[in-house]
């Protein structure tokens, strides 16, 4: 699986969205936006109406991050609105298997997300509903804050768990490894203080979709800053042991 750049335009300027969404668009793969209802976490943000205008004019696909209690009511709607991946907060959800797949019906990826004090294994019966994995690496609610290193062992963890589930559903003489449910691979998105001092960590240990909100805003050139953190994590990626597991041979 290549490495994606998700940017969070939590650190964008809100007034200039679109052309926020613009300074990235050639490097990178999603446009990260952070939904938060000052409940689940203690910041208030932006919701549905902003999100329907910012598809009119995002070429990249949409990267919801719900954080927000009773995603099993709201997060639907974000995906019919046309977002190209939903994320459900695990600590939020009460009906996570429901919500998932309606997040799925309605044509987006469905993702899950846990905070840095929730453990995986009680979520892995969940896998199979999920096309992404969302780390959290900092407490979620703002941007800007340090990362946290004590998720990495989850981060290992939870590759390991996806590269044995991604391989035993490979249907035999299959060419692409990786493949889960519905023929999707399970992609795994690391979110918080994710810059140039940890990016690699990340992604030596298992990630494979980066989230970076003031280490690509807060730089001159954005999209630069994007082209500079993927390179880093495909050398990265390219030295890790789990990713010859999954690849082997590459
Ligand atoms: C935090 C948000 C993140 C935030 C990351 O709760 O989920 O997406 O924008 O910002 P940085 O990259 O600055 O930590
Ligand atoms: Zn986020």
């Amino acid at each position: 699986m290549a490495v994606q750049i998700s940017p969070s335009i939590l650190s964008a300027d809100f007034a200039r969205l679109a052309d926020e969404a613009k300074a990235v668009e050639e490097a990178a793969d999603w446009l990260h936006v952070d939904v938060m209802d000052n409940h689940f976490v203690p910041n208030l943000t932006l919701g549905l109406p902003v999100v329907e205008a910012l598809l009119k004019h995002a070429v990249l696909p949409v990267d919801c991050h719900l954080m927000i209690e009773d995603p099993d009511r709201y997060a639907p709607a974000y995906a019919e609105a046309g977002a190209g991946s939903v994320t459900i907060h695990a600590e939020a959800a009460k009906a996570p298997v429901r919500t998932l797949r309606a997040i799925r019906a309605a044509g987006a990826r469905s993702g899950l997300a846990l905070n840095p004090g929730t453990a995986i294994q009680p979520y892995e019966d969940l896998l199979g509903e999920v096309d992404m994995v969302l780390l959290m690496t900092v407490e979620p609610g703002f941007g800007g804050q340090k990362f946290l290193d004590m998720v990495l062992q989850k981060v290992r963890r939870t590759r390991a768990m996806l590269t044995a589930r991604n391989a035993s559903r490979r249907p035999a003489g299959y060419p692409e490894p990786g493949l889960g449910e519905q023929g999707r691979e399970i992609w795994l998105q690391v979110d918080g203080g994710v810059s140039d001092e940890t990016i690699e960590r990340c992604a030596e240990a298992g990630a494979d979709v980066f989230v970076a909100g003031s280490a690509v805003y807060g730089a001159q050139d954005p999209a630069r800053a994007v082209r500079e953190l993927r390179e880093q994590a495909e050398r990265a990626t390219a030295r890790a042991a789990w990713s010859g597991a999954v690849n082997p041979g590459a």
